[in-house]
Formats: structure tokens, C-alpha cells, sequence
């Protein structure tokens, strides 16, 4: 394990930026092609990178792609592009229903008409129609909870499941425009100031936003042939067994979370609060919602887990873990619980793939209190240590930031470019490249 680590360290500490994984002069209309903007999603990664990645490693033929860390399914989007079955997973019911939406190519037509009849149906809704969770009235005022209300008693009217999911994957993406959660905040904080918009206004306009991109989603897996591609996703734990046979993936593209960054289920507790108020329609939403808190501690990298016990099959995991006791024991808590649950997930990945697939690990490196937190070097070594190969460890910039690129010195968390303790995070990221052998 020690020369196996020197090596590891080595190799990255040698890494040169690669120009063409920079994607430098891809433009927003790129990034946000196809049905890539239905909705915000915290961290998610460029289409160019998974294109890349696909057209390198499944150069031809139909292969089977998967995403154990699915999000808001770029990497599900882009294999349907290329022709190839794609199969996800994410804890978050909310990537779910993104995913499955942003997958499903609709008829122009369908839409176009269903779009009208939701118009009738949203003229003639009743006033006051829901019992909501006390938080949708901490989140909204009582003027736009009637005008949501209705806008959601006109979806739940149209009959077709995907034109249906297609309207509320728009809603779900509003909520937040029409909620006090200040926009710019990925944690969940009132904005005083904020002035609300109408919620009809900005759900058409988003929708029929997508509406757009869906025609040409649409028309261009028509012309390719590949408008029955399958792409499955899952609402599932991928610390845990997942639902595939032994070496049945080709080529697996992911980008896990990160430890105490992005709180997923507090980012997306608006949908979450307002799906989950329906049980008749979203009975597994409205279980989350009432036991969210043992619902959140599942999300990988969160601080609100107890300390797990095991060996984390990376001499640098170790090290970083026993550097942060030092500063914070929480801090290293949380980490190592991180670092315990990736393991498990980079055994499970070696399982589903076939002999000589792929998979391509999508990772930054941070830092928390001063340590820094190797994400990719620990990467890299769990893999080996489950039955991973090198193929190759690319380094790339990233130009055009997603997400804000300062953290606080302090917790390490992302944090405002006016925060005087800010420190600069993120300018590159790797993509580990393994083989099953
Ligand atoms: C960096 S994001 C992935 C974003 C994705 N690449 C995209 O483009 O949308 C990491 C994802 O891991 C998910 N996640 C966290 N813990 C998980 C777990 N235990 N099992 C499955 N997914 C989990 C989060 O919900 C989040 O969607």
C-alpha cells in the first residue's frame, strides 16, 4: 500500500492542466443545450466533459452507460444523444424526476396542446384547495401559495405521466424564483428584499423555455434514430447494493458529492416540502418530507452523520482523517465518513462493470481547516485497492464556474466573493479514468 500511495501521490503532483479537457470556448448555449437548463442543479457537470468521455471510452456501437451519482442527468442526456442506454441512480427524488424528465423526449405536438388545456384548466381551478406543511408558509407568501396552488391543480390534470412530469419538473424549478430563499444562496436563507414574481408569469416562461429545447431534443434524436434509446433512472442509496447484475456496464461517467458542501436535500427541501404535502400522488416524497432529517443523513458527505467504522482502503484518506483530528474532530468525522462511503460505492461500481469497462470519476480537490482533502489521489487509491487499473489521471481547469468559487477559510464552506475569508477553490478538477480488469 505505502509504494502504491507514493506512486499515486507522485502521478497527480506531476499532473500538467490538458487543454482539451478545459472546454474553454464552450459558450452558455452549449453547456445548456438540448434539455441540459430544465432545472437548477447544484454541481453539476458540462455535457462537454461526459460527450468527451463517451466518445473516448464507448467509441462505437450501443453500450451501456451509468451514473451511480446521477444528479440532474447530464451524463443520461448526453449517451441518449449518442445512442447509447443509459442507467442512473441518485438518493435525491428530486435528480429523479429532472432526470426521467429531462430524458423523455415529448412530441412537440402533445405539448403544444397540453399546454392549452392547462390554461383551461388553471382558469377554472378552485381558490383554496391544499393543506400545506407549516415550512411552505415559512418559504412563500399566502398570495403565491393560492396562484402555486392552482398552477399545481392544472398540472395534476393532464393525463399523459410524461407531458405531466414535463409540468412539473417546471414547477418544481419555480419554486424557488417564487419562494423568500434568497437566489444567489445555495443554503437555505430569507431574502427580506426579495420582490416576488408572479408565479404564472415565470412558470410559463420557464416552461415554455423548455418547451423549445424539448422540440429540438425531440427532432434531433428522431433524425438520429435514437428517440427509444432507454434511459433509466433510480431513486437509490449507491452506498448500498444496487439493482444491476454483475458486469453488465460498459463505461461508467461520475462526479460524486463533495464532503460538507452542497446539502442536496436542504437545497431541494422547497419541492421536497411541496411534492411531499401530497401523498395520494407522491407518497415516497411525503415520507421523506416527514422524516427528513433521517432522510438527509443518507446523502454522502453530509455533517449530520454518526461516526461509521472500517478501513478506508487509502493510506491518503487516512492521512487527511488523522491531520483534521487535530484541527476539529467533527470535521474529521464527517470526512472519514465520506471517504468510508465512497469506498463502498467504488466497490460497487467495480461489480456492475464488465471486465476491460471504464469508469471515469469526476473529482475536485478542497480544502477544510487548513487540511487538504485529496479527493482524487483518495479516489484513485480506493479504486485500485477494489480491482481498478490506471487507464489515465486527467487534470483540467475549469474556466467557466457552475458554482461559486470561493469557500470560507474557515468551515471551508462555499462562501460570497465579498467574504474577506475566502479562499479560491475548484480551478481544476480530474477525471480518474479506471478499468475493471
Ligand atoms: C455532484 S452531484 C452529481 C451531479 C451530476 N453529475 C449532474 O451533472 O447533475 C452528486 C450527486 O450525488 C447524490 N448523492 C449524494 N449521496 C448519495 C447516495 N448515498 N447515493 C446516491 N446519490 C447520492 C446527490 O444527490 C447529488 O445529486
Amino acid at each position: 500500500m505505502e509504494l502504491l500511495t507514493k506512486t499515486i501521490e507522485k502521478t497527480f503532483l506531476n499532473l500538467k492542466p490538458r487543454e482539451e479537457w478545459s472546454f474553454r470556448d464552450a459558450g452558455r448555449s452549449q453547456t445548456t443545450a438540448f434539455t441540459h437548463d430544465y432545472h437548477r442543479y447544484p454541481a453539476k457537470f458540462i455535457p462537454q466533459i461526459v460527450r468527451k468521455l463517451i466518445e473516448d471510452y464507448a467509441p462505437s456501437g450501443t453500450q451501456v452507460v451509468c451514473d451511480p451519482f446521477g444528479g440532474c442527468g447530464t451524463t443520461l442526456v448526453e449517451a441518449k444523444l449518442l445512442g447509447h442506454k443509459s442507467i442512473g441512480f441518485d438518493i435525491n427524488p428530486v435528480a429523479k424526476l429532472i432526470t426521467q424528465t429531462k430524458t423523455t423526449a415529448i412530441k412537440p405536438r402533445t405539448l403544444a396542446n397540453n399546454r392549452n388545456k392547462f390554461l383551461k384548466y388553471y382558469e377554472n381551478a378552485p381558490s383554496v384547495l391544499y393543506n400545506h406543511h407549516q415550512r411552505i408558509n415559512y418559504w412563500f407568501d399566502e398570495s403565491t401559495i393560492q396562484e402555486l396552488d392552482k398552477i399545481y391543480f392544472a398540472i395534476k390534470k393532464i393525463k399523459n405521466h410524461n407531458v405531466r412530469r414535463f409540468f412539473l419538473c417546471s414547477f418544481s424549478h419555480n419554486l424557488k424564483n417564487c419562494s423568500r430563499w434568497l437566489m444567489k444562496s445555495i443554503k437555505p436563507t430569507i431574502d427580506k428584499d426579495k420582490i416576488l414574481p408572479n408565479p404564472k408569469e415565470t412558470f410559463l416562461r420557464h416552461l415554455d423555455s423548455m418547451i423549445k429545447k424539448n422540440e429540438r431534443f425531440y427532432s434531433t434524436l428522431v433524425q438520429s434514430g435514437y428517440i427509444n434509446t432507454p434511459a433509466k433512472m433510480y431513486r437509490r442509496d449507491s452506498t448500498k447494493k444496487l439493482p444491476i447484475e454483475t458486469g453488465v456496464i460498459d463505461l461508467i461517467i461520475t462526479s460524486p458529492p463533495y464532503v460538507t458542501s452542497y446539502e442536496y436535500a436542504d437545497l431541494h427541501q422547497l419541492s421536497l416540502l411541496w411534492f411531499g404535502d401530497d401523498p395520494k400522488h407522491f407518497k415516497k416524497w411525503h415520507h421523506f418530507s416527514n422524516g427528513f432529517i433521517d432522510f438527509r443523513r443518507n446523502f454522502i458527505g453530509t455533517s449530520s452523520k454518526e461516526k461509521k467504522s472500517g478501513d478506508f482502503n487509502s493510506a491518503i484518506a487516512k492521512q487527511i482523517v488523522d491531520d483534521l483530528i487535530q484541527v476539529e474532530r467533527p470535521l474529521a468525522v464527517d470526512v472519514a465518513n465520506y471517504f468510508l462511503d465512497m469506498k463502498r460505492v467504488f466497490t460497487e461500481m467495480y461489480r456492475i462493470l464488465k471486465t476491460g469497462g471504464k469508469a471515469c470519476t469526476i473529482i475536485g480537490n478542497t480544502s477544510l481547516r487548513g487540511v487538504e482533502i485529496l479527493n482524487a489521489q483518495v479516489a484513485a487509491e480506493q479504486m485500485q485497492a477494489a480491482g481498478f487499473r490506471k487507464v489515465d489521471f486527467i487534470k483540467r481547469e475549469i474556466p467557466n464556474k457552475m458554482i461559486t468559487p470561493w469557500r470560507d477559510l474557515e468551515s471551508g464552506k462555499f462562501t460570497e466573493k465579498n467574504n474577506p475569508s475566502k479562499i479560491r477553490a475548484y480551478e481544476y478538477e480530474y477525471v480518474v479514468v479506471m478499468e475493471k480488469t
